[in-house]
């Protein structure tokens, strides 16, 4: 089942990560991994960001009819998950995984954005398991998903952007990665929105492919040498 933004949809299609694409976890060896499987965090709140617009809160048990929402919604799960709209009942289950995923490295997991206190969609930097199951605790994987009625006005970059900052400046991430299917260009063009650059472009084959599958899966990504440059630029 899958749990995270971009790469939900691989996951879901037998990836053998259980927290993110594959092409991520190819970027790590198994030495990198810093943090065991089992290694839970019981208490490790993350914090509520700010951007000019929304409030970032941690996701919570509070959105589960949030998310009932949006996973149900056609237009959002196109690219995503097996590209059709999630049942409440798995997009529950997702939802139960997310809140796990936020309890795995500290720092990292989900968070909901709010405009007002209008529940608007959420964005993740979401941790990065290795084939052996360990996780990374320098490196994270951006995922977003917006209801419609929000799209097309900034907000998906504008939380994007808030959790590279977080992730490089307050966390000390040093790589932030994110994947999405080739022809979803308003991912593709929000991670480029961010400064994020095409890394490369994978092949998977699916049982139960997606339309627009067969044009592969792209990578992005960011270092934090390329996010403070971007930084200075911006000053
Ligand atoms: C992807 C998604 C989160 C974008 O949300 P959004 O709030 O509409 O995006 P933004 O308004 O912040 O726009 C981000 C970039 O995409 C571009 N964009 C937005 N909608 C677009 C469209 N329909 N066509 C082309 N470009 C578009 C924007 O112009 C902007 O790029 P720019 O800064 O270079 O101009 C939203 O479409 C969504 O939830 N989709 C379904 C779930 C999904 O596919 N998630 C990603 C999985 S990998």
């Amino acid at each position: 089942m899958a749990i995270t933004g971009c790469t939900g949809m691989a996951l879901a299609r037998g990836s053998a990560s259980a927290f993110g694409c594959t092409c991520a976890y190819a970027r790590m060896t198994a030495a990198e991994a810093d943090f065991g499987q089992d290694q839970v965090y019981q208490d490790m709140a993350l914090p509520t960001l700010q951007t000019s617009r929304l409030s970032l809160r941690p996701l919570s048990e509070h959105n589960r009819d949030d998310i009932i929402d949006l996973d149900s919604d056609p237009q959002v799960m196109k690219y995503v998950h097996s590209g059709h709209p999630l049942t409440q009942q798995e997009a529950i289950q997702d939802h139960q995984e997310r809140l796990l995923a936020c309890r795995q490295i500290p720092g990292l997991g989900y968070w909901a954005g709010y405009l007002d206190d209008i529940f608007i969609g959420w964005a993740a930097l979401s941790p990065i398991q290795s084939n052996s199951g360990a996780f990374h605790a320098q490196k994270a994987e951006l995922g977003y998903r917006i209801s419609p009625r929000f799209w097309r006005q900034g907000y998906a970059k504008e939380m994007a952007r808030e959790l590279l900052r977080y992730g490089f400046e307050q966390l000390g991430l040093v790589e932030v990665v994110g994947q999405t299917m080739a022809v979803n260009e308003v991912s593709r063009a929000t991670m480029k929105a961010c400064g994020m650059e095409h890394v490369r472009t994978l092949y998977v084959e699916f049982e139960d492919p997606i339309p627009g599958s067969e044009d592969g899966e792209v990578e992005y990504a960011i270092t934090r040498e390329e996010w403070l440059e971007l930084q200075s630029h911006l000053k």
